[in-house]
């Protein structure tokens, strides 16, 4: 069979655009109306995708004002969806500096049993500077120590998921003998930010490990990927960057003695489709005319650890000068990067730039027909630029709908994309293998 495209939906408020929430065009049903996201995951289960994917911040955004920028806890929303849907993977995020091992591995095994083996753990170092005054501390633990904490993190969990054999579970009433001891044991880790004995107090989930999924772009968070991701999500504004990134992040796998098609890579695509060009882009540009630059200027000010762009008009055209190097941010470092390169590239003004990253944040947008968006994913899927998407729809569920009905049969009609779930577990749709323990 030839190489099969990977989707997956990256469920946002009412959208990924940022005035999504606004439009007439989008769900009705409050942000905190579990039956938004049930309906959501069965309406991508019907297009046949991979899985379903939640982000979580650790803090109350400060746009919420202007901005519905809230959302429910995703390892929570999760388990409710997997009572409503039967296939499709779910993805939830879960941060290594803000949470315990031992939390995090009980949840997630919980998650994947409970949904037959469909859970993924997208990792994250937590970027966002006003989490850490909500877990004890005062400023943003560093990048380096972001990193290094996290590493030691997936360690741990690793350990813990592989703490009880497949078959240590006899569960046998007439002897008497529930499980063998022999075949669960501790950990004993001891390292430089953990103490963990182990073992993890229930047996090991129909996937063994949920699947691991990463989403850090710097030399540092791609390494990390390398190491330990299976699929990796990534923000690129150009098929020329995300190719460059794409032999990157393969090789790097490599080295790590790993197989490349082991570490799936889906960049971020955003579109608006409608069935003539013409049309898309008038409903991108309807939903731009809602945005409210001072909500995109905080966002901002955010994604570069606080840094106050209050002065800058918003009608003249930015240098690179008026950003703080990237090399030298401690929040998300990928995205500035993306950011910066852009002013640099289109010489926009702010309230260009902002009126862009309004789109879906500094990942890829584009407006055209089935068509048009069928031939892109092909495109970058065959060009060494994707191995699959992680599809962010500007307005839910329309832009999600248009895609299931129009663009999906076209990749099926080319034989790119599965017409029937194989599989039941996100391993299987991924074509991921089972990791083994060392019992
Ligand atoms: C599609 C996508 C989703 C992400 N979701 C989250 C998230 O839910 N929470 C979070 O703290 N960071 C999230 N991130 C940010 C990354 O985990 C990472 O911090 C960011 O890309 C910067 O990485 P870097 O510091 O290695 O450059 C996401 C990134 C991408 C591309």
């Amino acid at each position: 069979m030839k190489r099969q495209i990977h989707l997956n939906l990256f469920i946002q408020s009412r959208g990924h655009h940022e005035a999504s929430w606004r439009h007439p065009d989008s769900s009705a049903l409050a942000l905190t109306d579990i039956e938004y996201f049930r309906d959501l995951a069965r309406r991508a289960e019907a297009g046949l995708f991979d899985s379903i994917f939640l982000a979580d911040t650790l803090a109350l955004m400060d746009t919420v004002a202007h901005a519905a920028s809230t959302w429910l806890e995703p390892i929570t929303t999760l388990g409710a969806i997997a009572g409503s849907t039967s296939h499709i993977g779910l993805i939830a995020t879960a941060s290594t500096t803000y949470s315990e091992p031992f939390n995090l591995a009980r949840h997630f095994g919980s998650l994947d049993h409970i949904s037959g083996g469909r859970v993924g753990w997208n990792i994250v170092t937590s970027w966002l500077a006003a989490a850490a005054r909500n877990y004890g501390g005062e400023s943003l633990v560093s990048h380096d120590e972001r990193y290094e904490r996290g590493e030691e993190f997936v360690q741990v969990v690793k350990a813990l998921w592989d703490s009880w054999a497949d078959d240590a579970v006899l569960d046998d009433r007439v002897s008497g003998h529930y499980a063998r001891a022999d075949r669960i044991r501790p950990i004993n880790h001891e390292g430089k930010y953990y103490r963990v004995a182990g073992p993890l107090n229930m047996p090991r989930g129909p996937q063994g490990r949920p699947v691991f999924v990463q989403a850090g772009s710097s030399d540092t968070g791609r390494r990390f990927a390398a190491r330990h991701a299976e699929a990796v999500f990534t923000a690129q504004m150009e098929k020329k960057t995300a190719q460059d990134f794409y032999a990157d992040l393969k090789a790097l796998a490599a080295a790590e003695g790993r197989k490349p098609e082991h570490v799936m890579i889906l960049p971020g695509l955003s579109p608006v489709i409608a069935s003539t060009e013409a049309e898309a882009q008038h409903l991108a540009r309807d939903l731009n005319e809602l945005t409210d630059p001072e909500v995109g200027r905080k966002r901002l000010s955010g994604r570069f650890g606080g840094h106050d762009f209050s002065h800058l008009p918003l009608d003249r055209p930015l240098t690179p000068e008026d950003f703080p190097d990237p090399g030298t941010v401690q929040a998300a470092r990928s995205r500035t990067e993306v950011i910066v390169g852009l002013v640099r590239r289109e010489k926009y003004t702010l309230r260009q730039l902002l009126a862009y990253l309004a789109g879906a944040r500094g990942h890829f947008t584009t407006a055209g027909t089935p068509e048009q968006i069928a031939d892109l994913i092909e495109d970058w899927f065959n060009d060494g630029a994707a191995d699959g998407f992680n599809l962010m729809p500007p307005l839910l569920p329309s832009m999600l709908d248009v895609f299931v009905a129009e663009v999906v049969p076209l990749l099926q009609k080319r034989g790119l994309f599965r017409s029937a779930y194989e599989g039941k577990t996100l391993r299987d749709h991924f074509g991921l293998p089972r990791p083994t323990t060392h019992h």
